[in-house]
């Protein structure tokens, strides 16, 4: 029976994980998946995660089952920080926890299709495993333009897309830090977004997994406290991997916002028994660890502090990078003025084969760097690999 598979190719970003750690080049650079580093290049765990985890195995007493929610005092611990102290649809809102940012976003489209989506809008380019979701569901993925050639967000693209779509469409927006582009709307587009929403029967799913690693806590989130401030009902994926380092441990929500309580009851059974039926229950370890931090005002401001420190660290690179100007044929100027981990160069995918046979610099075969790689050690390097390749 099993021989009736057909092969699958590994996902391409995660197999850089490998090929990167197979290159025994000294001063090899990795710039592919989306993993913070620090100045010296290590991604270690916060230690305001340490000291709650000290507390979790000193104060855990037991790790019996919980249900599909998971820790629902985690979602409910990191609501504040999501949607702002008590804004006017937090009584409207439920979270529950999910393994990851993609369980979240699974399970968001899982209730959007048993709602009756059939057509899922995705902006190109997008997260790879956004339209490998869809598929996998059987939902069909139809593309729009996110970014113009100048670098900045194709608004319109969405804005169209949204007046004339039918009831049985959802959108897929990312809420800040545009993975891979790092082109995010600005705060007046998701005004204009939000109040097409609004007026639209499509549902829309927000996916927010680099909160804080942008402009800031509140300013990350501007586009979804606006889209959930206006519309009715919506749907949030959120991942803790980034903005935690939890990245293993899988720590994500699902949010739902529905336009009365009994619609967001349904939501709830539905987004319940789908959990349920894909994954039982969530890991809890991690969760617990963001939970306990998020309860205790010091270990949040250590939290805070840290994600500063990232956020800083990478719109330094940016800045950097955007000084040097150009590097072969790459204008670099346009990262200074884009957000979070990534951007996309203009490379083809010889060029990227290039960079990695010839230089030891790692990234995905898109074009997309993430900037969190970069340090004063490498930079210059980066930057005469760059010209070399593309020049
Ligand atoms: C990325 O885009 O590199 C990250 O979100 C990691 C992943 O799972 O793809």
């Amino acid at each position: 029976m099993l021989e009736r598979l057909k092969p699958q190719s590994p996902d391409a970003l995660l197999a850089l994980i490998k090929m990167y750690a197979a290159d025994e080049r000294s001063g090899k650079i990795d710039l592919g998946v989306g993993v913070y580093r620090t100045g010296q290049g290590a991604t270690p765990v916060f230690s305001s995660i340490k000291a709650a985890e000290k507390r979790l195995v000193e104060q855990q007493d037991s790790k019996s089952y919980l249900g599909p929610e998971g820790d629902v005092a985690f979602a409910h611990a990191l609501m504040p920080h999501i949607f702002g102290e008590e804004p006017e649809f937090v009584g409207k809102v439920e979270g529950m926890q999910t393994p990851g940012g993609t369980g979240a976003v699974r399970l968001a489209l899982g209730l959007a299709q048993k709602a009756g989506v059939t057509k899922v809008h995705l902006g190109s380019p997008s997260w790879p495993n956004h339209a490998q979701i869809l598929a996998d569901m059987g939902l069909e993925a139809v593309m729009f333009d996110h970014a113009l050639d100048d670098g900045t967000a194709n608004a319109q693209a969405v804005l169209d897309l949204i007046g004339n779509a039918g009831a049985d469409e959802a959108v897929l927006l990312h809420g800040c830090c545009h993975n891979p582009t790092g082109i995010d709307y600005s705060p007046e587009e998701w005004d204009a977004i939000a109040a097409a929403l609004a007026d639209s029967p499509i549902l829309v799913v927000l996916d927010l997994a680099y909160q804080g690693l942008g402009d800031g806590m509140a300013e990350d989130a501007y586009g979804v406290r606006k889209v959930m401030a206006t519309v009715s009902e919506a749907l949030v994926a959120y991942s803790c991997d980034k903005n935690f380092g939890l990245y293993r441990d899988r720590v994500g929500a699902l949010y739902m916002m529905a336009r009365d309580s009994e619609t967001l009851g349904l939501t709830i059974s539905n987004a319940n028994s789908l959990a349920r039926a894909n994954w039982s229950m969530p890991p809890d370890h991690g969760a617990a660890a963001v939970r306990l931090i998020l309860e205790d005002e010091a270990l949040t401001r250590d939290w805070l502090d840290e994600l500063t420190t990232m956020r800083k660290r990478m719109r330094q690179v940016r800045d950097r990078l955007a000084a040097a100007g150009t590097a072969g044929a790459v204008d670099l100027a346009p990262l200074g003025t884009q957000n979070g981990m990534f951007a996309m160069l203009p490379v083809s995918k010889d060029q990227v084969a290039r960079l990695r046979e010839d230089h030891g610099i790692y990234m995905a075969a898109s074009g997309r760097i993430n900037v969190a790689g970069l340090h004063d050690g490498n930079i210059e390097k980066f930057v005469a690999a760059l010209a070399d390749v593309t020049g």
